[in-house]
Protein backbone atom coordinates (compact mmCIF):
# COMPACT_ATOMS: atom_id res chain seq x y z
CA UNK A 1 0.00 0.00 0.00
CA UNK A 2 1.53 3.63 -1.18
CA UNK A 3 1.44 6.22 1.32
CA UNK A 4 -0.76 8.25 -0.98
CA UNK A 5 -3.07 5.72 -1.03
CA UNK A 6 -3.32 6.35 2.75
CA UNK A 7 -4.55 9.54 2.63
CA UNK A 8 -7.94 10.90 1.90
CA UNK A 9 -9.18 13.79 2.41
CA UNK A 10 -12.97 12.67 2.59
CA UNK A 11 -13.90 12.08 5.83
CA UNK A 12 -17.08 10.11 5.16
CA UNK A 13 -15.11 6.59 4.12
CA UNK A 14 -13.58 5.82 7.25
CA UNK A 15 -12.54 2.23 7.16
CA UNK A 16 -12.08 -0.08 9.66
CA UNK A 17 -8.90 -1.48 7.98
CA UNK A 18 -5.65 -1.83 10.06
CA UNK A 19 -3.17 0.75 9.06
CA UNK A 20 0.26 0.95 10.65
CA UNK A 21 2.55 3.57 8.80
CA UNK A 22 5.06 2.70 10.04
CA UNK A 23 4.72 -0.65 8.53
CA UNK A 24 4.25 0.31 5.07
CA UNK A 25 6.51 -1.46 2.91
CA UNK A 26 6.59 -4.19 5.34
CA UNK A 27 4.07 -6.49 4.12
CA UNK A 28 6.99 -9.02 3.39
CA UNK A 29 6.32 -9.33 6.74
CA UNK A 30 2.93 -9.66 6.84
CA UNK A 31 1.29 -13.21 7.77
CA UNK A 32 4.71 -14.68 7.71
CA UNK A 33 5.09 -14.29 11.71
CA UNK A 34 4.38 -17.75 12.68
CA UNK A 35 4.63 -18.12 16.86
CA UNK A 36 2.28 -18.85 19.30
CA UNK A 37 1.37 -16.51 21.75
CA UNK A 38 0.69 -17.68 25.25
CA UNK A 39 -0.92 -15.20 27.80
CA UNK A 40 -0.25 -15.53 30.86
CA UNK A 41 -3.33 -13.85 33.44
CA UNK A 42 -5.81 -14.81 30.40
CA UNK A 43 -9.01 -14.30 32.87
CA UNK A 44 -8.13 -10.91 33.77
CA UNK A 45 -9.02 -7.06 32.33
CA UNK A 46 -6.43 -6.19 30.52
CA UNK A 47 -6.47 -9.69 28.54
CA UNK A 48 -10.37 -9.20 28.04
CA UNK A 49 -10.52 -5.52 27.08
CA UNK A 50 -6.95 -5.15 25.14
CA UNK A 51 -4.81 -8.00 24.51
CA UNK A 52 -7.29 -10.53 22.59
CA UNK A 53 -9.28 -7.39 20.76
CA UNK A 54 -5.37 -6.46 19.84
CA UNK A 55 -4.33 -9.90 18.20
CA UNK A 56 -7.99 -10.45 16.48
CA UNK A 57 -7.55 -6.67 15.01
CA UNK A 58 -3.85 -8.10 13.44
CA UNK A 59 -5.60 -11.34 12.25
CA UNK A 60 -8.29 -9.09 10.74
CA UNK A 61 -5.45 -6.55 8.70
CA UNK A 62 -3.77 -10.07 8.03
CA UNK A 63 -0.86 -9.38 9.91
CA UNK A 64 -1.39 -12.72 11.51
CA UNK A 65 -3.16 -15.91 10.84
CA UNK A 66 -3.76 -19.51 12.06
CA UNK A 67 -0.13 -19.67 12.12
CA UNK A 68 -0.43 -17.68 15.49
CA UNK A 69 -2.19 -19.77 17.70
CA UNK A 70 -2.96 -18.29 21.22
CA UNK A 71 -3.09 -20.00 24.60
CA UNK A 72 -4.78 -18.84 27.61
CA UNK A 73 -3.22 -19.81 30.74
CA UNK A 74 -4.41 -18.89 33.91
CA UNK A 75 -5.71 -20.45 37.30
CA UNK A 76 -9.78 -20.66 37.13
CA UNK A 77 -10.80 -24.15 35.53
CA UNK A 78 -11.90 -23.85 31.91
CA UNK A 79 -12.25 -25.58 28.76
CA UNK A 80 -11.00 -24.61 25.56
CA UNK A 81 -14.62 -24.19 24.01
CA UNK A 82 -15.14 -22.25 27.10
CA UNK A 83 -12.71 -19.62 26.66
CA UNK A 84 -13.57 -19.36 23.11
CA UNK A 85 -16.61 -18.42 24.00
CA UNK A 86 -15.65 -15.72 26.79
CA UNK A 87 -13.53 -14.12 24.24
CA UNK A 88 -15.93 -13.91 21.47
CA UNK A 89 -17.98 -12.01 23.83
CA UNK A 90 -15.06 -9.72 24.60
CA UNK A 91 -14.44 -8.95 20.65
CA UNK A 92 -18.14 -8.37 20.78
CA UNK A 93 -17.83 -6.19 23.33
CA UNK A 94 -14.05 -4.38 23.38
CA UNK A 95 -12.88 -4.67 20.05
CA UNK A 96 -12.96 -1.92 17.28
CA UNK A 97 -13.71 -4.71 14.93
CA UNK A 98 -16.94 -5.80 17.01
CA UNK A 99 -18.69 -5.81 13.80
CA UNK A 100 -17.00 -8.79 12.22
CA UNK A 101 -18.88 -11.64 10.95
CA UNK A 102 -19.46 -14.38 12.84
CA UNK A 103 -17.43 -16.22 10.20
CA UNK A 104 -14.40 -14.26 11.27
CA UNK A 105 -14.89 -14.39 14.85
CA UNK A 106 -15.19 -17.94 14.96
CA UNK A 107 -12.27 -18.16 12.73
CA UNK A 108 -9.96 -16.20 14.98
CA UNK A 109 -11.69 -18.32 18.34
CA UNK A 110 -11.14 -21.83 16.86
CA UNK A 111 -6.94 -20.77 16.98
CA UNK A 112 -7.47 -20.57 21.05
CA UNK A 113 -6.86 -22.87 23.77
CA UNK A 114 -6.87 -22.55 26.99
CA UNK A 115 -4.42 -23.94 29.95
CA UNK A 116 -5.16 -24.52 33.25
CA UNK A 117 -2.77 -24.00 35.48
CA UNK A 118 -0.58 -22.45 38.77
CA UNK A 119 2.05 -20.37 38.26
CA UNK A 120 4.08 -22.01 40.93
CA UNK A 121 3.69 -25.56 39.88
CA UNK A 122 6.34 -26.70 37.27
CA UNK A 123 4.56 -29.40 36.60
CA UNK A 124 1.23 -27.04 34.82
CA UNK A 125 4.90 -25.48 33.08
CA UNK A 126 5.73 -28.66 31.37
CA UNK A 127 2.34 -30.00 30.41
CA UNK A 128 2.01 -26.13 28.57
CA UNK A 129 5.68 -26.85 26.36
CA UNK A 130 3.56 -30.61 25.59
CA UNK A 131 0.92 -28.23 24.38
CA UNK A 132 3.30 -26.07 22.45
CA UNK A 133 4.57 -29.28 20.80
CA UNK A 134 1.35 -30.14 19.39
CA UNK A 135 0.46 -26.94 18.54
CA UNK A 136 3.46 -26.36 16.83
CA UNK A 137 2.89 -29.22 14.73
CA UNK A 138 -1.01 -28.22 14.02
CA UNK A 139 -0.29 -24.52 13.33
CA UNK A 140 3.34 -24.89 12.06
CA UNK A 141 4.56 -22.54 14.47
CA UNK A 142 8.44 -23.88 13.51
CA UNK A 143 8.63 -23.55 17.61
CA UNK A 144 8.80 -20.17 17.85
CA UNK A 145 6.74 -18.73 21.17
CA UNK A 146 5.73 -15.23 22.70
CA UNK A 147 5.22 -15.17 26.73
CA UNK A 148 2.72 -12.47 27.54
CA UNK A 149 2.93 -11.37 31.53
CA UNK A 150 -0.65 -9.95 31.81
CA UNK A 151 -0.65 -11.12 35.66
CA UNK A 152 -0.11 -9.01 38.39
CA UNK A 153 3.63 -8.51 39.53
CA UNK A 154 3.81 -10.83 42.37
CA UNK A 155 3.69 -13.28 39.53
CA UNK A 156 5.99 -12.73 37.52
CA UNK A 157 9.00 -14.22 39.44
CA UNK A 158 7.26 -18.21 39.28
CA UNK A 159 5.97 -17.68 35.91
CA UNK A 160 9.53 -16.72 35.04
CA UNK A 161 11.40 -19.06 36.91
CA UNK A 162 9.19 -22.12 35.91
CA UNK A 163 9.42 -20.96 32.05
CA UNK A 164 13.48 -21.40 33.04
CA UNK A 165 12.95 -24.77 34.70
CA UNK A 166 10.40 -26.10 32.28
CA UNK A 167 13.04 -25.73 29.21
CA UNK A 168 10.48 -23.26 27.19
CA UNK A 169 12.67 -20.26 27.33
CA UNK A 170 16.04 -22.10 25.18
CA UNK A 171 16.48 -20.57 21.42
CA UNK A 172 19.05 -23.48 20.78
CA UNK A 173 16.88 -25.28 18.43
CA UNK A 174 16.58 -22.05 16.33
CA UNK A 175 12.90 -21.12 17.46
CA UNK A 176 12.71 -18.15 19.03
CA UNK A 177 11.48 -17.52 22.54
CA UNK A 178 10.56 -14.53 23.80
CA UNK A 179 8.72 -12.77 27.19
CA UNK A 180 6.30 -9.61 27.32
CA UNK A 181 5.79 -8.07 30.38
CA UNK A 182 3.53 -5.30 31.60
CA UNK A 183 4.48 -2.58 34.09
CA UNK A 184 4.48 -2.46 36.53
CA UNK A 185 8.30 -3.05 36.36
CA UNK A 186 8.92 -2.66 40.29
CA UNK A 187 8.00 -0.12 42.19
CA UNK A 188 11.31 1.93 42.71
CA UNK A 189 14.27 1.07 41.36
CA UNK A 190 15.37 -1.54 43.76
CA UNK A 191 12.38 -3.51 43.13
CA UNK A 192 12.75 -2.90 39.17
CA UNK A 193 15.90 -4.18 39.35
CA UNK A 194 15.61 -6.67 41.15
CA UNK A 195 12.52 -7.48 38.71
CA UNK A 196 14.86 -7.32 35.81
CA UNK A 197 17.58 -9.71 37.46
CA UNK A 198 14.89 -12.45 37.73
CA UNK A 199 13.91 -11.87 33.88
CA UNK A 200 17.51 -12.25 33.37
CA UNK A 201 17.57 -15.52 35.08
CA UNK A 202 15.37 -16.33 32.77
CA UNK A 203 16.02 -14.99 29.39
CA UNK A 204 18.61 -12.93 27.33
CA UNK A 205 17.55 -9.00 27.67
CA UNK A 206 17.29 -9.23 23.99
CA UNK A 207 14.47 -11.75 24.34
CA UNK A 208 12.59 -9.08 27.03
CA UNK A 209 10.01 -6.90 25.64
CA UNK A 210 8.57 -4.72 28.67
CA UNK A 211 5.79 -3.00 27.60
CA UNK A 212 4.43 0.61 27.65
CA UNK A 213 1.66 1.20 25.72
CA UNK A 214 2.23 4.75 25.44
CA UNK A 215 4.71 3.78 22.69
CA UNK A 216 2.15 1.86 20.78
CA UNK A 217 -0.08 4.87 20.34
CA UNK A 218 -0.05 6.24 16.71
CA UNK A 219 0.03 9.64 18.15
CA UNK A 220 3.23 9.45 19.71
CA UNK A 221 5.03 7.74 17.12
CA UNK A 222 4.12 10.15 15.04
CA UNK A 223 6.81 12.50 17.45
CA UNK A 224 8.77 10.86 15.69
CA UNK A 225 7.72 11.66 11.92
CA UNK A 226 6.82 14.78 12.77
CA UNK A 227 10.47 15.72 14.15
CA UNK A 228 12.67 13.93 11.83
CA UNK A 229 10.63 13.66 8.74
CA UNK A 230 9.99 17.15 8.28
CA UNK A 231 12.69 20.02 7.57
CA UNK A 232 11.13 22.83 9.21
CA UNK A 233 10.30 22.08 12.80
CA UNK A 234 13.87 20.43 13.84
CA UNK A 235 15.91 23.65 13.61
CA UNK A 236 13.76 25.63 15.78
CA UNK A 237 13.69 22.52 18.74
CA UNK A 238 16.15 23.60 21.01
CA UNK A 239 16.52 26.28 23.91
CA UNK A 240 17.83 28.99 21.01
CA UNK A 241 13.86 28.99 20.40
CA UNK A 242 11.60 27.19 22.88
CA UNK A 243 10.93 29.13 25.89
CA UNK A 244 9.44 25.71 28.09
CA UNK A 245 7.54 22.65 27.29
CA UNK A 246 4.26 21.22 28.69
CA UNK A 247 3.56 17.68 29.11
CA UNK A 248 -0.38 17.45 30.12
CA UNK A 249 -2.23 13.91 30.94
CA UNK A 250 -5.35 14.25 32.35
CA UNK A 251 -8.24 11.79 33.21
CA UNK A 252 -11.42 12.30 34.05
CA UNK A 253 -11.93 9.24 35.27
CA UNK A 254 -11.23 8.22 38.59
CA UNK A 255 -9.87 5.42 40.50
CA UNK A 256 -12.94 2.62 39.53
CA UNK A 257 -12.30 -0.58 40.67
CA UNK A 258 -8.49 -0.41 40.69
CA UNK A 259 -8.40 1.00 44.18
CA UNK A 260 -6.34 -2.21 45.10
CA UNK A 261 -3.02 -1.93 42.47
CA UNK A 262 -3.43 2.17 42.84
CA UNK A 263 -3.45 2.81 46.50
CA UNK A 264 -0.27 1.28 46.38
CA UNK A 265 1.11 2.83 43.46
CA UNK A 266 0.09 6.33 43.14
CA UNK A 267 -0.32 8.26 40.04
CA UNK A 268 3.72 8.95 39.86
CA UNK A 269 4.52 5.51 39.89
CA UNK A 270 1.60 4.59 37.91
CA UNK A 271 1.74 7.57 34.62
CA UNK A 272 4.85 9.44 35.43
CA UNK A 273 7.55 6.85 35.77
CA UNK A 274 6.14 4.84 32.87
CA UNK A 275 4.08 7.07 29.89
CA UNK A 276 4.90 10.24 30.62
CA UNK A 277 8.84 9.82 30.51
CA UNK A 278 8.87 7.55 27.75
CA UNK A 279 6.86 10.80 26.46
CA UNK A 280 9.35 12.91 26.97
CA UNK A 281 12.33 11.45 26.10
CA UNK A 282 10.57 11.21 22.02
CA UNK A 283 10.25 15.36 23.09
CA UNK A 284 13.97 15.64 23.82
CA UNK A 285 15.68 13.49 22.28
CA UNK A 286 18.69 13.82 19.85
CA UNK A 287 18.03 12.33 16.11
CA UNK A 288 18.20 8.84 15.96
CA UNK A 289 21.01 7.40 13.39
CA UNK A 290 17.73 4.73 12.49
CA UNK A 291 14.68 5.09 13.15
CA UNK A 292 14.54 1.06 13.92
CA UNK A 293 16.47 -1.42 16.41
CA UNK A 294 18.58 -0.13 19.45
CA UNK A 295 19.45 3.47 17.90
CA UNK A 296 16.05 4.92 19.28
CA UNK A 297 16.06 3.48 22.87
CA UNK A 298 20.14 4.89 22.80
CA UNK A 299 18.75 7.86 22.23
CA UNK A 300 16.34 7.95 25.15
CA UNK A 301 18.71 6.91 27.56
CA UNK A 302 20.62 10.00 26.93
CA UNK A 303 17.83 11.91 27.68
CA UNK A 304 17.17 10.03 30.87
CA UNK A 305 20.95 10.65 31.56
CA UNK A 306 20.26 14.49 31.44
CA UNK A 307 16.88 15.07 33.41
CA UNK A 308 18.63 16.64 36.63
CA UNK A 309 17.98 14.42 39.43
CA UNK A 310 16.25 15.81 42.66
CA UNK A 311 17.86 16.44 45.67
CA UNK A 312 15.40 16.29 48.59
CA UNK A 313 14.63 19.91 49.10
CA UNK A 314 14.33 20.12 45.03
CA UNK A 315 11.32 17.21 44.93
CA UNK A 316 9.76 19.70 47.99
CA UNK A 317 10.13 22.98 45.57
CA UNK A 318 9.70 21.64 42.34
CA UNK A 319 6.96 18.78 42.86
CA UNK A 320 3.44 18.98 43.67
CA UNK A 321 1.55 16.32 44.71
CA UNK A 322 -2.23 16.22 45.51
CA UNK A 323 -5.09 13.92 46.01
CA UNK A 324 -9.13 14.37 44.83
CA UNK A 325 -12.03 15.75 46.52
CA UNK A 326 -15.47 15.16 45.29
CA UNK A 327 -16.60 17.24 42.93
CA UNK A 328 -18.14 16.91 39.84
CA UNK A 329 -16.77 15.29 36.42
CA UNK A 330 -18.66 15.23 32.92
CA UNK A 331 -21.78 16.87 34.88
CA UNK A 332 -22.12 14.33 37.02
CA UNK A 333 -21.45 14.11 41.27
CA UNK A 334 -18.11 12.44 41.65
CA UNK A 335 -16.83 11.22 45.20
CA UNK A 336 -13.96 11.97 46.53
CA UNK A 337 -10.74 9.60 46.29
CA UNK A 338 -10.83 8.67 49.92
CA UNK A 339 -14.47 7.49 49.98
CA UNK A 340 -13.80 5.35 46.53
CA UNK A 341 -14.33 1.62 47.13
CA UNK A 342 -11.62 -0.08 48.70
CA UNK A 343 -9.27 2.92 49.26
CA UNK A 344 -7.89 2.91 53.02
CA UNK A 345 -9.65 5.65 55.17
CA UNK A 346 -6.45 7.47 55.66
CA UNK A 347 -4.68 7.07 52.44
CA UNK A 348 -2.13 9.69 51.83
CA UNK A 349 -1.74 8.53 47.59
CA UNK A 350 -1.39 10.96 45.37
CA UNK A 351 -3.81 10.98 42.36
CA UNK A 352 -2.11 13.84 41.09
CA UNK A 353 1.59 15.00 40.31
CA UNK A 354 3.18 18.39 38.73
CA UNK A 355 6.96 18.86 38.15
CA UNK A 356 9.01 20.70 36.88
CA UNK A 357 12.46 18.80 35.22
CA UNK A 358 15.41 20.01 33.62
CA UNK A 359 17.47 18.83 30.85
CA UNK A 360 21.19 19.32 31.51
CA UNK A 361 22.35 19.23 27.25
CA UNK A 362 23.05 21.86 25.07
CA UNK A 363 19.85 21.43 22.92
CA UNK A 364 17.84 21.84 26.58
CA UNK A 365 19.57 24.44 29.14
CA UNK A 366 17.56 26.53 30.84
CA UNK A 367 14.46 25.47 29.03
CA UNK A 368 11.87 23.98 31.71
CA UNK A 369 9.35 20.74 30.99
CA UNK A 370 6.47 21.11 33.12
CA UNK A 371 4.26 18.10 33.32
CA UNK A 372 1.12 17.54 35.07
CA UNK A 373 -0.78 14.26 34.88
CA UNK A 374 -3.75 13.31 37.50
CA UNK A 375 -7.14 11.29 37.76
CA UNK A 376 -10.44 12.96 37.80
CA UNK A 377 -9.48 15.95 35.83
CA UNK A 378 -11.56 18.40 34.19
CA UNK A 379 -11.51 16.05 31.13
CA UNK A 380 -9.26 13.43 29.48
CA UNK A 381 -6.63 14.73 27.28
CA UNK A 382 -2.98 14.20 26.87
CA UNK A 383 -1.39 17.19 24.89
CA UNK A 384 2.33 18.20 24.40
CA UNK A 385 2.62 22.05 23.98
CA UNK A 386 5.98 23.23 22.57
CA UNK A 387 6.21 26.95 24.13
CA UNK A 388 7.90 29.32 21.76
CA UNK A 389 10.08 32.61 22.64
CA UNK A 390 8.67 35.89 22.41
CA UNK A 391 9.89 38.05 19.34
CA UNK A 392 12.67 40.30 20.48
CA UNK A 393 10.80 43.32 19.50
CA UNK A 394 7.83 44.90 20.76
CA UNK A 395 6.99 46.22 17.85
CA UNK A 396 3.02 46.27 18.09
CA UNK A 397 3.21 47.86 21.19
CA UNK A 398 3.22 51.02 19.69
CA UNK A 399 -0.52 50.60 17.87
CA UNK A 400 -1.60 49.79 21.54
CA UNK A 401 -1.44 45.78 21.14
CA UNK A 402 -0.83 43.94 24.32
CA UNK A 403 2.37 42.26 23.78
CA UNK A 404 1.65 38.78 21.51
CA UNK A 405 0.79 35.32 22.73
CA UNK A 406 3.66 32.87 22.60
CA UNK A 407 3.57 30.38 19.45
CA UNK A 408 2.79 26.97 20.21
CA UNK A 409 2.69 23.71 18.61
CA UNK A 410 0.36 21.77 20.17
CA UNK A 411 1.00 18.18 20.12
CA UNK A 412 -2.34 16.59 20.45
CA UNK A 413 -1.79 12.40 21.75
CA UNK A 414 -5.74 11.85 22.71
CA UNK A 415 -8.56 12.84 21.88
CA UNK A 416 -8.90 14.44 18.64
CA UNK A 417 -5.73 13.38 17.58
CA UNK A 418 -3.57 15.70 16.04
CA UNK A 419 -0.80 18.75 16.06
CA UNK A 420 -1.48 22.62 16.19
CA UNK A 421 0.51 25.69 15.53
CA UNK A 422 -0.68 29.17 17.00
CA UNK A 423 0.62 31.95 15.76
CA UNK A 424 -0.21 35.74 15.87
CA UNK A 425 -1.82 37.45 12.53
CA UNK A 426 -3.74 40.58 11.79
CA UNK A 427 -6.90 41.44 12.73
CA UNK A 428 -8.73 42.76 9.25
CA UNK A 429 -9.27 46.87 8.97
CA UNK A 430 -7.96 49.36 9.14
CA UNK A 431 -6.08 49.56 12.83
CA UNK A 432 -3.05 47.16 13.19
CA UNK A 433 -4.30 44.97 15.83
CA UNK A 434 -2.73 41.61 16.01
CA UNK A 435 -4.81 38.30 17.39
CA UNK A 436 -3.85 34.61 18.14
CA UNK A 437 -5.05 32.01 15.33
CA UNK A 438 -4.38 28.40 15.06
CA UNK A 439 -3.70 26.14 12.27
CA UNK A 440 -4.80 22.36 12.53
CA UNK A 441 -4.20 19.26 11.12
CA UNK A 442 -6.23 16.57 12.41
CA UNK A 443 -5.65 12.93 11.89
CA UNK A 444 -8.95 12.52 10.98
CA UNK A 445 -9.53 14.30 8.33
CA UNK A 446 -6.32 13.94 6.83
CA UNK A 447 -6.40 9.96 7.51
CA UNK A 448 -9.35 8.16 6.37
CA UNK A 449 -8.38 5.37 8.40
CA UNK A 450 -9.22 3.78 11.99
CA UNK A 451 -6.41 4.50 13.80
CA UNK A 452 -4.68 0.87 15.23
CA UNK A 453 -5.07 0.07 19.31
CA UNK A 454 -1.43 0.95 20.79
CA UNK A 455 -1.58 -2.75 21.65
CA UNK A 456 -1.59 -4.23 17.86
CA UNK A 457 1.21 -2.54 16.98
CA UNK A 458 3.49 -3.55 20.15
CA UNK A 459 1.97 -7.38 19.98
CA UNK A 460 3.11 -7.37 16.07
CA UNK A 461 6.61 -5.61 16.84
CA UNK A 462 7.16 -8.34 19.80
CA UNK A 463 6.20 -10.84 17.21
CA UNK A 464 8.48 -9.84 14.76
CA UNK A 465 11.43 -8.91 16.82
CA UNK A 466 11.15 -5.46 16.73
CA UNK A 467 12.42 -4.03 19.98
CA UNK A 468 12.74 -0.14 19.70
CA UNK A 469 9.14 0.69 21.08
CA UNK A 470 9.90 -1.34 24.44
CA UNK A 471 11.99 0.23 27.49
CA UNK A 472 15.30 -1.13 27.56
CA UNK A 473 16.69 -2.26 31.39
CA UNK A 474 18.65 1.24 31.48
CA UNK A 475 15.46 3.16 30.30
CA UNK A 476 13.04 1.53 33.52
CA UNK A 477 16.39 1.78 35.89
CA UNK A 478 16.79 5.78 35.17
CA UNK A 479 13.37 6.95 35.05
CA UNK A 480 13.37 5.04 38.61
CA UNK A 481 16.68 6.89 39.70
CA UNK A 482 14.51 9.93 38.63
CA UNK A 483 11.48 9.17 40.35
CA UNK A 484 12.89 7.65 43.78
CA UNK A 485 13.93 10.82 45.26
CA UNK A 486 10.93 11.94 44.65
CA UNK A 487 8.75 9.50 46.44
CA UNK A 488 11.27 9.79 49.29
CA UNK A 489 10.39 13.58 49.77
CA UNK A 490 6.76 12.74 50.94
CA UNK A 491 8.07 10.62 53.70
CA UNK A 492 10.78 10.83 56.59
CA UNK A 493 10.72 14.30 58.64
CA UNK A 494 9.28 17.44 56.81
CA UNK A 495 7.69 15.18 54.04
CA UNK A 496 5.99 17.28 50.74
CA UNK A 497 2.49 18.25 51.70
CA UNK A 498 -0.41 16.68 50.29
CA UNK A 499 -2.36 19.33 48.43
CA UNK A 500 -6.39 18.03 47.46
CA UNK A 501 -8.05 19.49 44.71
CA UNK A 502 -11.99 19.07 43.77
CA UNK A 503 -12.90 16.43 41.00
CA UNK A 504 -13.75 18.16 37.82
CA UNK A 505 -10.42 20.86 38.23
CA UNK A 506 -6.88 20.59 36.96
CA UNK A 507 -5.47 19.94 39.93
CA UNK A 508 -4.43 22.13 43.33
CA UNK A 509 -3.98 25.61 42.93
CA UNK A 510 -0.20 24.73 43.73
CA UNK A 511 0.40 23.04 40.38
CA UNK A 512 -0.19 26.30 38.96
CA UNK A 513 1.92 28.00 41.42
CA UNK A 514 4.90 26.26 40.06
CA UNK A 515 4.87 27.98 36.71
CA UNK A 516 3.75 31.54 38.20
CA UNK A 517 6.72 31.56 39.53
CA UNK A 518 8.60 32.14 36.56
CA UNK A 519 5.95 34.20 35.28
CA UNK A 520 4.02 31.09 32.83
CA UNK A 521 0.86 29.64 33.05
CA UNK A 522 -0.76 25.97 32.46
CA UNK A 523 -2.19 26.68 28.58
CA UNK A 524 -6.08 25.95 28.08
CA UNK A 525 -6.31 22.26 26.82
C1 LIG B 1 -2.44 2.74 32.49
C2 LIG B 1 -2.61 3.22 33.89
O1 LIG B 1 -1.13 2.31 32.27
O2 LIG B 1 -2.74 3.81 31.59
C3 LIG B 1 -4.03 3.72 34.12
O3 LIG B 1 -2.34 2.14 34.78
C4 LIG B 1 -4.39 4.77 33.10
O4 LIG B 1 -4.18 4.23 35.43
C5 LIG B 1 -4.08 4.28 31.69
O5 LIG B 1 -5.77 5.05 33.23
C6 LIG B 1 -4.24 5.40 30.68
O6 LIG B 1 -4.11 4.89 29.40
P1 LIG B 1 -4.81 5.59 28.16
O7 LIG B 1 -4.35 4.82 26.98
O8 LIG B 1 -6.29 5.50 28.40
O9 LIG B 1 -4.35 7.02 28.17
Amino acid sequence: MSVESMINQDDSSVTTEVVNPFRVGDEETIGEAPCALVIFGASGDLSHRKLIPAVFALRQGGYVDSHNPLIGFARSKKTDEQFRSEMSEAINKFSRFRSATVDAVDAFTSDLYYHVGDYSDPETFIALGKRLDELAEKHNTKGNCLFYLATPPTSFEPILKNLKISGLVDESGGAFRRVVVEKPIGSDRATAQTLNERLHDSFDEKQVFRIDHYLGKETVQNILAFRFGNGIFEPLWNRRYIDHVQITVAESIGVGSRAGYFDKAGITRDMLQSHILQLMTLIAMEPPIAIRGESIRDEKVKVLRAIKPFTRMEAIRNVVRAQYSSGVVDGEASPGYLEEEGVPEKSQTETFVALKLEVDNWRWSGVPFYIRTGKRLAKRVSQVNIVYRRPPLAFFEAFGCDAPEQNVLGIRIQPEEGISMSFVSKRPGPSFHIDPVRMDFKYSASFAKQTPEAYERLILDAILGEASLFAREDEVDLSWKLIDPIIESWSGDNPAPLYTYQSGNWGPEESSALLERSSREWLRL
